[in-house]
């Protein structure tokens, strides 16, 4: 099999980019290892920024997205009892953000690849990347119990986290920036109504909380917990009960329990791969990076990494110029590591460390405090949160 641009994974990165490849007439191949109900039910991510939104309307993929994702103009910060509003448009000049599950934005994407696209190959692993640094770089997989080869002109590595694109890069070229964190999330969705119209991120001495929503009728909450913890190990009764004293305000604020449907734990990760590119294979995506996911950035790296490569692959086909294949790397690396910061800072913002000291946690709430009193701290915040302008 031939195609232009190897496609590992069928993630958001991966199917984003075949949509944009094919809009911009260039046809792509995209090997994706698990199965197709697999990949439209892994719950993750919920927040498209602004810039995420603007290019899945742009991209022909927004219909149902704008007729069922919630629009959010701000969230409310909650420690100490006390409740702090952040309102986006108002502190970016009419910014906010869509809450629209990746299951739905993959959904959406995979529909429209179906129908339009080039071929989408589930159940189909890549084995390795091979000759990336040559002409003809080769993606080896199997698919339906027989190994074959895919040549392209280009490979894009899609393939998240555990993927096998970086792998194919030699170890004199790596570098990696990696930190791990000592506590994990317990994630829920629940048949319940969401408590508040926004989101909510609460700290508290006992640990970080999160009020998320999925619909008006399905609310997606998070517990900081030890890393390593097993969901089992917490019984719905105990995760509401939880819940409840992390959120509990001064101003009789009510929690609504519902049944729990999913149950499951998140780790915590920072992790950056320097350069993204090894001759003709691109990594995109958490391929290259992860973020701890407090302020809800992985998704929306993968989204700007894929904006780029298309844009980049595009003007090449166009005009002969590698010009911005050759920036790729480096135009992702300061998006990315502006989110590395951003997550990074959210994250120790809102979670006691195990080992925290009453020094660490004052700090913590003088920190919230300064955002909660001060304009230019907040608009820090926002438009973060709102997402720095794509590449
Ligand atoms: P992935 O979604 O991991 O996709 C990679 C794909 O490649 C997968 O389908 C995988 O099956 C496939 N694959 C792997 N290996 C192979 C192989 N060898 N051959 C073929 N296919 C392969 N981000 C946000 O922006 N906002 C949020 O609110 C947010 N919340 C999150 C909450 C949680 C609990 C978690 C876990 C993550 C969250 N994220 C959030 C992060 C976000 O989900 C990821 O950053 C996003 O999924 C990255 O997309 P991707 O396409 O790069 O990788
Ligand atoms: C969600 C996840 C996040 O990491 C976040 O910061 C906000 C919302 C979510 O899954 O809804």
């Amino acid at each position: 099999m031939r195609t232009t641009v190897g496609i590992i994974g069928a993630g958001p990165a991966g199917l984003l980019l075949a949509r944009l490849l094919h809009r911009a007439g260039i046809d792509s191949v995209v090997l994706e290892s698990r199965d197709r109900a697999y990949v439209e039910h892994r719950q993750r991510a919920g927040i498209l920024e602004q810039g995420t939104v603007d290019v899945l309307r742009a991209a022909g993929a927004g219909e149902r997205m704008d007729r069922e994702g919630l629009r959010h103009d701000g969230i409310e910060l909650r420690f100490g009892r006390r409740r702090h509003r952040v309102d986006f448009p108002g502190l970016t000049g009419g910014r906010s953000v869509m809450v629209y599950a990746q299951t739905e934005v993959c959904k959406d994407l995979i529909a429209l690849q179906l129908k339009e696209g080039g071929p989408l190959l589930f159940e189909a692993e890549a084995l390795a990347v091979l000759g990336a640094d040559g002409d003809r770089p080769r993606v080896r997989f199997r698919h339906q119990g027989r190994e074959d080869e895919l040549e392209c002109v280009y490979v894009a590595g899609c393939d998240g986290f555990w993927g096998v694109s970086r792998r194919a890069f030699p170890a004199a070229l790596s570098r990696v920036f990696e930190r791990t964190y000592p506590y994990a999330w317990l994630g829920i969705l629940a048949d319940v109504a969401p408590s508040h119209d926004e989101l909510v991120y609460a700290r508290h001495d006992r640990g970080f909380a999160l009020l998320s929503m999925r619909s008006p009728s399905v609310s997606r909450l998070y517990l900081q917990v030890p890393a390593g913890t097993d969901a089992q190990d917490w019984t719905d009764d105990e995760i509401w009960a939880e819940l409840e004293r992390r959120f509990e305000t001064g101003d009789g604020w009510r929690l609504k329990r519902g049944p729990i449907t999913q149950k499951s734990v998140t780790p915590m990760r920072s992790f950056v791969h320097e350069p993204m590119r090894h001759g003709r294979l691109f990594l995109a995506g958490d391929a290259a990076h992860i973020v701890p996911p407090t302020g809800a950035k992985g998704l929306n790296l993968a989204v700007g990494d894929v904006v780029t490569l298309a844009r980049a692959l595009t003007h090449e086909q166009e005009s002969g110029s590698p010009e911005l294949l050759d920036a790729y790397s480096a135009t992702c690396l300061r998006r990315v590591w502006q989110a590395e910061r951003f997550s990074y800072d959210m994250t120790t913002l809102l979670h006691p460390a195990p080992d925290a000291t009453p020094f660490d946690a004052r700090l913590q709430q003088a920190r919230l405090e300064r955002v909660a009193s001060s304009r230019a701290a907040e608009t820090d915040l926002a438009e973060a949160y709102t997402g720095f302008p794509l590449g």
